[in-house]
């Protein structure tokens, strides 16, 4: 397939990379090798959501939020979005990606022909945190186990990052969205392999127009890489990371100052 994302990736022959949180610990009772069936796995998803995540404490989170913001869309997708934190409007709402943010994001998606309802919404944080501030690492700490049982429950295919704090937590390397947007990479959580695909976070597209186009643009290669990492691929070979595409151009010089959100570049 002249020209597609992963025609490259024999050029690498390292394993790839295991990620530090195999199976969350929050998860640890319910095995998932013995949930093949993708119907078990979305019951389990539901028990997992209404027994350990809408009434969590394992923060200080807890005392702030209006509710908790779990997560939205179909529990079985092949793609899911993962972002860093509910704001006002989700805090309010329950559901993540309602403010402007989610409005770029259902334009986005219907760009390439999906809806909300055909991929897995989430976010680092399951609460908002006071006056939108950046997720603090204790907060990151308490709360990845959530996301990580829910990566391994819905076994996604794909998993689109948006902004820094969601990349950094799932690739487990440093590197910033602005190096590292649009090229995907093979990982694996909880045992299962998937393409992890850092993006822009649509809030950061927002109040730098420039990034709109880069995050056009990187939204396009989402079928693409879709129709790459389709199942039939070799264990072995899916398992090579591809080569890296070009250095992304730069960040912008500035953030506006009444950016709230300023770890989004
Ligand atoms: N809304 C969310 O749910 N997450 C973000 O990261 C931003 C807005």
């Amino acid at each position: 397939m002249p020209g597609c994302a992963l025609t490259a990736r024999r050029l690498y022959r390292r394993p790839p990379r295991r990620h530090k949180h195999p199976v969350s610990p929050a998860g640890a009772t319910v095995s998932l090798a013995s949930m093949p069936d993708p119907a078990d796995r979305v019951t389990e998803l539901e028990r997992y959501h209404h027994d350990e995540v809408v009434s969590c404490t394992r923060c200080a989170l807890h005392e702030t939020r209006t509710q908790v913001v779990v997560g939205s869309g179909a529990l079985d997708a092949d793609v899911m979005f993962v972002g860093e934190a509910p704001g006002y409007h989700e805090d309010v709402q329950g559901i993540p990606f309602v403010g402007a943010s989610g409005k770029l994001l259902a334009t986005l998606l219907e760009g390439i022909g999906l809806t909300r309802d055909d991929v897995f919404i989430a976010n680092v944080l399951k609460c908002r945190p006071p006056g939108n501030r950046d997720p603090a690492p204790a907060e990151i700490r308490s709360c990845e186990p959530h996301l990580f049982r829910q990566v391994s429950l819905v076994r996604p295919r794909l998993i689109c990052t948006l902004g820094n704090f969601a990349t950094k937590l799932l690739s487990g390397r440093p590197d910033g969205i602005s190096r590292v947007h649009g090229q995907e990479t093979p990982i694996e959580i909880g045992g299962h392999r998937l393409l992890l695909y850092p993006l822009y976070h649509p809030a950061a597209a927002l109040y730098a127009r420039a990034m709109l186009s880069t995050l056009e643009g990187d939204f396009a290669r989402i079928p693409v890489l879709l129709g790459d990492a389709a199942p039939a691929a070799p264990r072995e070979e899916a398992a090579v990371p591809v080569a890296p595409k070009a250095p992304a151009p730069g960040p912008p010089a500035a953030a506006p100052a009444d950016d709230q959100q300023l770890g989004l570049f």
